[in-house]
Formats: structure tokens, C-alpha cells, sequence
């Protein structure tokens, strides 16, 4: 099962087993972690699970879709390594995934 670490606003990080299928903001969610609010539950809506991924953590997932590029544009603090965690469905394959909880969900 895929593991991700979940580096909080905090400082301190998270390690979680997520089962594949299911998305980096369902790990955060499910285990109650800060910072990851996902208001609209996962439809690429509300922005609220915003993350930043870097390196081969990135490239495990797809291209963002146009959707998630529109929102990510105006979002505050984003940048280019910013994704959505609720469009970051963990695959089987996956070992361990590292993403930064960006600050700006909380505000
Ligand atoms: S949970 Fe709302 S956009 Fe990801």
C-alpha cells in the first residue's frame, strides 16, 4: 500500500498508508491530519486541499487537468509545484509519496 508523508504547516510531518484508488486529501481527511480542509469533499471545486509535490513524488501522478490548472492560477501562495490533493489518486505501484500541506487552506 502506497505510503504518503504529509509535511504539515506546523513543521512536523505525518506518515499514513493510503490505499491505492484513494486520493492524498482522503488520507489527510480520513486520519484527521491538519491542514488539508477539502471543503467540497473532492470535486475540484473548492481549493481548500492545496499541496505542494516536488520531484519523483510529482511525477507519480498525471498532468493536472485544465480544472485544477484554473484553480491552482489564483490561488494564494501557489506555485508551480502545486497541486490538488483530492486529484491525487494514489496508484498500486506508488511507494511512498511526500507532500507539503500548503499554509493557505486554513485562511
Ligand atoms: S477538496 Fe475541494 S478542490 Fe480538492
Amino acid at each position: 500500500m502506497p505510503t504518503v508523508v504529509y509535511q504539515l504547516p506546523d513543521g512536523s510531518a505525518s506518515s499514513v498508508d493510503v490505499p491505492a484508488g484513494q486520493t492524498v486529501m482522503d488520507g489527510s481527511v480520513r486520519n484527521n491530519l491538519p491542514g488539508i480542509v477539502a471543503e467540497c469533499g473532492g470535486s475540484c471545486s473548492c481549493a481548500t486541499c492545496h499541496v505542494y509535490v516536488e520531484g519523483a513524488s510529482a511525477e507519480a501522478f498525471d498532468e493536472p487537468s485544465m480544472e485544477e490548472q484554473d484553480l491552482l492560477e489564483y490561488l494564494e501562495g501557489a506555485r508551480s509545484c502545486s497541486r490538488l490533493a483530492c486529484q491525487l489518486v494514489l496508484g498500486a505501484t506508488m511507494d511512498t509519496i511526500t507532500v507539503t500541506v500548503a499554509q493557505s487552506n486554513d485562511s
